[in-house]
C-alpha cells in the first residue's frame, strides 16, 4: 500500500448511500489520507452518479478534505492501481429488487431481497457482475481488497473466494448496529460495547456481549426481549421469551424470518397490498433522497439517508479499511474463509465472525462459545442453501438452482421450489446469461 498516493474505487457510486462513504472518509482523513476517490457506475446509473457525485464534490470542499473524486463509468479505469475497490452494485436496480420480493409472495413465500427466494434471485443476479469485477481487479489492481457490501453479501463473498484470486472481505451493517443500539441500552461509547457474533451473513447469532470488559450477555437478552435489535428494513416482532432464554444467544433482525416465517408473511402480504413491497418503499426514499441530493446548498450527508437500511455502513466500511491500511490488528466482525473455524461447516464457504484486522486483511479468533445444536443446525443448512446457489450462479445449472431453493428453510417444497424458479429464470432473463 502506497503511504501518500490511496487509490479507492467505489463501484456503484451512484448508489444512494455514497454520502455516507464519502462523510466516513471526510471524518478518518487523518488516519486514512485518501489521495484518489473514483466514483464508477453503469451508464444507466450515470445521471445517479452526477447527482451523487456532485453532492460528495460539495461535501469535500465544505469539509476540506484534498481528496481527488473521479466520477466515471470506465470501470478499469478506476480499479486500475487501486488499493481497495468496495462494491454496493444491485444488478438490474430496484425494479429487479421488486421482482425478487414480489415472485414468491405469489407462492405465500417470504419475499426479501437477501434470504429465501429473492436472496437467491439476487444472488444469481449478482454472483457473474462481481466475478467479472474480480477479473478485472486480478489484471489491473492484483494487490487490492475488494470489500464487499453487495447483497447478499455472504454469498456473494463466497463466491469471490471460490471463483477469484481476489483478497476479499465481505461487510454488513448489522454487527456494527447491534453494537450501537447495545451501546445506547448501556449509555456508553459503541467503542467500549464488544460482541462476540458467530453464523454466516444475516444468520448470525450474537452470543457473547461485554460493556467494559464486563459480561452483560444475560442483561442483553432480558432487555431485547422486551424490544428486538431494530434494523428499519424488518418489523419489529420481538422474540419469543423462552426461546430466546434456551438459546442463550441474540439472533439478528433477520432470524425473524425463519422464527416467526408465518407472521413475517402475513406482514409481507398485507403490506404489498398497502405501501407495496420494500422496493416500493425503497424508492420513494430514493427519490427523495436524489431531490435533495440535487439542491447546490446541500453539503452534508442529509439525515433522511437515515431511513434506509443499511445505516452505519460507511462507519463500517471505513473502519475495516483504516484498520488494513494502519495495520491495527483491532477486531471486527466481517465474512471471511471459514478455514475449519466454524467445524461443523466446510473449510470454503464464507462465515461471519470476529477477525482480527491487519495490512493482510481479516484472520478469524476462534470461537469461545460452543455451537448448540440449534445453532449448528440451522447453520449447515442455510449454508448448504448458499453452497448450491453459488454453484448454480456459476454454472447456470437448474437442477442445483432447484436443489438451492427446496434446501432453504424459507421454501422447502419442491413444487413450489420450481414455480418460483421458473419465473425467477424467466422474469431475469436479461441478466442471466449463464442458465441459457
Ligand atoms: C440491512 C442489511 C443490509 C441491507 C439493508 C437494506 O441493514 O444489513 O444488508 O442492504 O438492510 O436496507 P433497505 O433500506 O435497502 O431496505
Amino acid at each position: 500500500m502506497k503511504g501518500n498516493s490511496l487509490k479507492i474505487a467505489v463501484i456503484g457510486g451512484g448508489s444512494s448511500y455514497t454520502p455516507e462513504l464519502i462523510e466516513g472518509f471526510i471524518k478518518n482523513y487523518n488516519e486514512l489520507p485518501v489521495k484518489e476517490l473514483y466514483l464508477v457506475d453503469i451508464p444507466e446509473g450515470e445521471e445517479k452518479l452526477n447527482i451523487v457525485g456532485s453532492l460528495a464534490k460539495r461535501m469535500l470542499e465544505e469539509a476540506d478534505v484534498p481528496i481527488e473524486l473521479h466520477l466515471t463509468t470506465d470501470r478499469k479505469k478506476a480499479i486500475k492501481g487501486a488499493d481497495f475497490v468496495t462494491t454496493q452494485i444491485r444488478v438490474g436496480m430496484l425494479d429487479a429488487r421488486a421482482r425478487d420480493e414480489q415472485i414468491p409472495l405469489k407462492y405465500n413465500r417470504i419475499g426479501q431481497e437477501t434470504t429465501g427466494a429473492g436472496g437467491f434471485a439476487k444472488a444469481i443476479r449478482t454472483i457473474p457482475v462481481i466475478l467479472d469485477i474480480c477479473k478485472e481487479i486480478e489484471e489491473l489492481a492484483p494487490d487490492a481488497f475488494l470489500l464487499n457490501f453487495t447483497n447478499p453479501a455472504g454469498i456473494v463473498t463466497e463466491a469471490v473466494l471460490k471463483h477469484s484470486n481476489v483478497k476479499t472481505i465481505g461487510l454488513c451493517n448489522l454487527p456494527i448496529g447491534t453494537q450501537m443500539q447495545v451501546a445506547s441500552w448501556f449509555d456508553v461509547k459503541p467503542s467500549d460495547v464488544s460482541l462476540e457474533m458467530v453464523g454466516i451473513n444475516h444468520l448470525n447469532w450474537t452470543t457473547k456481549v461485554e460493556v467494559n470488559g464486563v459480561n452483560v450477555t444475560h442483561d442483553v437478552l432480558t432487555r431485547a426481549n422486551n424490544s428486538g435489535l431494530h434494523v428499519k428494513n424488518i418489523p419489529d416482532l420481538g422474540w419469543e421469551p423462552q426461546l430466546l432464554k434456551s438459546i442463550n444467544a441474540l439472533p439478528c433482525a433477520y432470524h425473524r424470518y425463519y422464527y416467526m416465517p408465518e407472521q413475517m408473511l402475513k406482514e409481507q402480504i398485507e403490506k404489498s397490498k398497502t405501501e407495496g413491497t420494500r422496493a416500493d418503499v425503497v424508492k420513494e426514499v430514493e427519490n427523495d433522497l436524489f431531490e435533495k441530493y440535487k439542491d447546490p446548498n446541500l453539503k452534508v450527508k442529509p439525515k433522511e439517508l437515515e431511513k434506509r437500511g443499511g445505516a452505519y455502513y460507511s462507519e463500517a466500511a471505513v473502519q475495516l479499511i483504516c484498520s488494513i491500511y494502519n495495520n491495527k490488528k483491532d477486531t471486527q466482525i466481517v465474512n471471511v474463509r471459514n478455514n475449519g473455524l466454524i467445524k461443523q461447516l466446510p473449510d470454503d464457504v464464507s462465515i461471519e465472525v470476529n477477525c482480527v484486522i491487519d495490512r493482510n486483511g481479516a484472520h478469524p479468533i476462534q470461537i469461545e462459545t460452543e455451537l448448540s445444536p440449534h445453532i449448528r443446525g440451522l447453520l449447515q443448512v442455510v449454508k448448504a442453501y448458499e453452497e448450491l446457489t453459488v454453484t448454480a450462479a456459476v454454472k447456470g445449472d437448474y437442477g442445483i438452482a432447484l436443489q438451492a431453493l427446496i434446501t432453504h428453510p424459507l421454501v422447502a417444497d419442491s413444487d413450489v421450489a420450481k414455480k418460483i424458479l421458473d419465473d425467477i429464470l424467466r422474469e431475469n432473463r436479461h441478466y442471466l446469461p449463464q442458465f441459457v
